[in-house]
């Protein structure tokens, strides 16, 4: 069984060439993700790579607040964290950083029948750009429902990308998110802006601080906790599985 992998902030590096760096953290993880750590330097453009609807999806999560986005005529702000899904291939897409440099991360995964049908049953609409203070709050089993003060909110909900979804959770210590299991679901977290909580996943106790990215298994139980002086506050990605023989 797979184990539970983290990457520290500190251990990521950012070689810029052209005013951009693109670090793949967590290689190999799980067959056909890719996630990158990007960093776009202040003032510059970039023309991001896009994919066929029948190839890959990619989402970019901007990290820190700078620039806009612009696709095909629309332009969004990037005023606020924010994640953006480009409409495949039909729309050029081109970052610009504002007056900061601007991080953000990249993840590509691969487009299955699974995806294309679920995807056609929804009619989800492309690009899409949706700032965290911005998505839904929903409750869970093992967070509010539990007594925890943790907000649950959904970026990317079920079947509107096909089997990738992604979510935000943020609460002030003290806190928790419970201890649960996900049989079908590969996990990634980003933790951003102030996270400080200790993550507990598969019997290990392991700290973790705004920058870091973890990616916990299928079926390995895991939850997080902090104390007073602590914050969990962090992004998740998720694939899910429950199609594959796994
Ligand atoms: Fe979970």
């Amino acid at each position: 069984m797979q184990k539970i992998k983290i990457i520290k902030a500190d251990e990521i590096r950012y070689d810029f060439a052209g005013g951009y760096a693109e670090t793949e953290i967590l290689a190999g993880t799980c067959p056909g993700i890719r996630i990158c750590k990007c960093c776009l330097k202040a003032g510059q453009a970039r023309d991001m790579e896009v994919y066929a609807e029948d190839e890959k999806m990619q989402l970019l999560f901007f990290t820190s607040r700078s620039g806009v986005v612009k696709s095909g005529t629309r332009i969004y702000a990037i005023d606020d964290q924010a994640v953006f899904v480009p409409d495949f291939d039909r729309e050029k897409v081109t970052i610009i950083a504002g007056e900061e440099d601007l991080y953000f991360i990249r993840i590509t995964g691969p487009m299955t029948e699974i995806d294309h049908r679920q995807m056609a049953n929804c009619q989800y609409v492309l690009p899409r750009f949706v700032r965290l203070r911005e998505s839904i709050e929903y409750t869970e089993r093992f967070t509010q429902e539990s007594g925890s003060k943790v907000v649950s909110h959904s970026i990317v909900a079920g079947r509107h990308l096909g089997r990738y979804t992604m979510g935000w959770n943020i609460g002030a210590g003290p806190d928790f998110i419970g201890q649960h299991t996900h049989p079908t679901l590969e996990q990634w977290y980003f933790m951003i802006d102030g996270s400080d909580f200790t993550y507990v996943a598969g019997g290990n106790k392991i700290p973790v601080c705004e920058g870091d990215v973890s990616f916990t298994p299928h079926g390995t139980s895991h939850g997080s906790e902090c104390t007073e002086d602590g914050y969990i506050n962090y992004v998740w990605f998720e694939l899910n599985r429950a199609w594959e023989e796994i």
